[in-house]
């Protein structure tokens, strides 16, 4: 009997953990998006290819930025066979290196003449240290996009209304910003363990959070709107550089149980990028494609600039 009523109590425990955590409503906006232009960084695998699919299927030009040639191409091949749209893009763009970030704006202003989507996806939590000698974390998740957006943003407004959106995470809620530890060590967080680099991931998330919150206030009157977003807790290669064996377990165990499929994981996103009506709400944070307040570290309005004028400096901007 009491066995009975605890396989139960699991059972009702994990579907409501997995209608909280997993569950995605699907976007079904109508919008069509012909003579868009729409980037997706990340775009060859994992959300950002299922973001890439959502967007070409609504009839955009999509430019996939990614590092690798090879699998940037080999995506645009599957995309343009999977939405019968040909408009579907490769160009080069490694975020762990500011003369590649730098070089990719400067290709895609010179050959595109619109920008209408700005979709920062690319993320990772893998350890080491970028070409300019940033923490690898802090460099790809949020200083290469920071320098990416502001080199775009001339274009975006040409071009308004028009919206920027971050891939952000439901991790953010435990990260911080230790502005000393940025300042001295051009990192997040110190260490390699699985922990740190869980820890240095977290504080990427609420960098992301919080540079949308800035970025909203700059570009009051333009038109240009910014979204950030946590895409649920999707099966993708996020944790490839997480591998210690403890959490190698807990990974796959949730990876099973709690995780969706990248289709679901790229619908809030979707939202984001193509909602109507929902501009009032620039700078805001949203999961399962619905408005959520954000913990007040989260929209300070003195961090947030903080952090914004840090990353001027780290990006080579100022
Ligand atoms: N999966 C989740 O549960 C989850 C939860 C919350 C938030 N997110 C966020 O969702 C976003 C997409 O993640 P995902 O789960 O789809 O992970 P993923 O499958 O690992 O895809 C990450 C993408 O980022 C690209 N990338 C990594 N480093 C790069 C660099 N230096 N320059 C350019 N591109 C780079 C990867 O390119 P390569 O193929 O070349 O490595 C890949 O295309 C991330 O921002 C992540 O933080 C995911
Ligand atoms: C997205 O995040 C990056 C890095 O945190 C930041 O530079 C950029 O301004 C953000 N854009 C939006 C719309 O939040
Ligand atoms: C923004 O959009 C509104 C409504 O379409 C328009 O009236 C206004 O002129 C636009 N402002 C800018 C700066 O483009």
């Amino acid at each position: 009997m009491f066995l009975l009523i605890f396989i139960v109590a699991l059972l009702i425990a994990y579907f409501i953990t997995h209608r909280i955590f997993v569950h995605r409503r699907t976007f079904n906006g109508t919008a069509k998006l012909y003579g868009k232009t729409v980037i997706v960084t990340g775009g060859n695998v994992g959300i950002g290819k299922a973001t890439a699919a959502g967007i070409a299927m609504r009839g955009a030009r999509v430019i996939l930025a990614c590092r690798s040639k090879q699998r940037g191409e080999e995506a645009v091949r599957d995309l343009i066979q999977e939405t019968g749209n040909d408009g579907i893009i490769f160009m080069q763009l490694d975020l762990a290196s500011l003369k590649s970030v730098r070089a990719f704006a400067e290709n895609f202003l010179k050959s595109e003449s619109r920008l209408d989507l700005l979709i920062n996806n690319a993320g990772l939590a893998s350890p080491g240290r970028t070409e300019d000698g940033l923490g690898m974390i802090l460099g790809v998740n949020h200083i290469g996009p920071f320098l990416l957006t502001n080199l775009l943003l001339d274009r975006l407004k040409e071009c308004a209304p028009s919206r920027v959106v971050n891939v952000s995470s439901y991790g953010h809620d435990v990260g911080t910003i230790d502005f000393d530890c940025i300042t001295t060590h051009r990192r997040l967080a110190l260490g390699s363990s699985d922990a740190d680099l869980f820890k240095a991931y977290t504080h990427s998330k609420l960098c992301n959070v919080l540079f949308t919150h800035e970025l909203a206030k700059r570009l009051e009157g333009t038109n240009v709107t910014s979204y950030s977003l946590h895409p649920g807790s999707v099966r993708s290669e996020l944790g490839r550089d997480i591998n210690e064996w403890f959490t190698r377990i807990i990974k796959a165990f949730v990876s099973k149980l709690w995780a969706t499929d990248t289709v679901s994981g790229a619908q809030t996103t979707l939202y984001c990028a193509l909602q109507e009506d929902i501009e009032h709400l620039s700078g805001r944070y949203f999961s399962d494609s619905q408005l959520v307040q954000v913990k007040p570290e989260a929209r300070d309005d003195g961090i947030s600039k903080k952090l914004w004028e840090i990353s001027e400096k780290l990006s080579g901007m100022a």
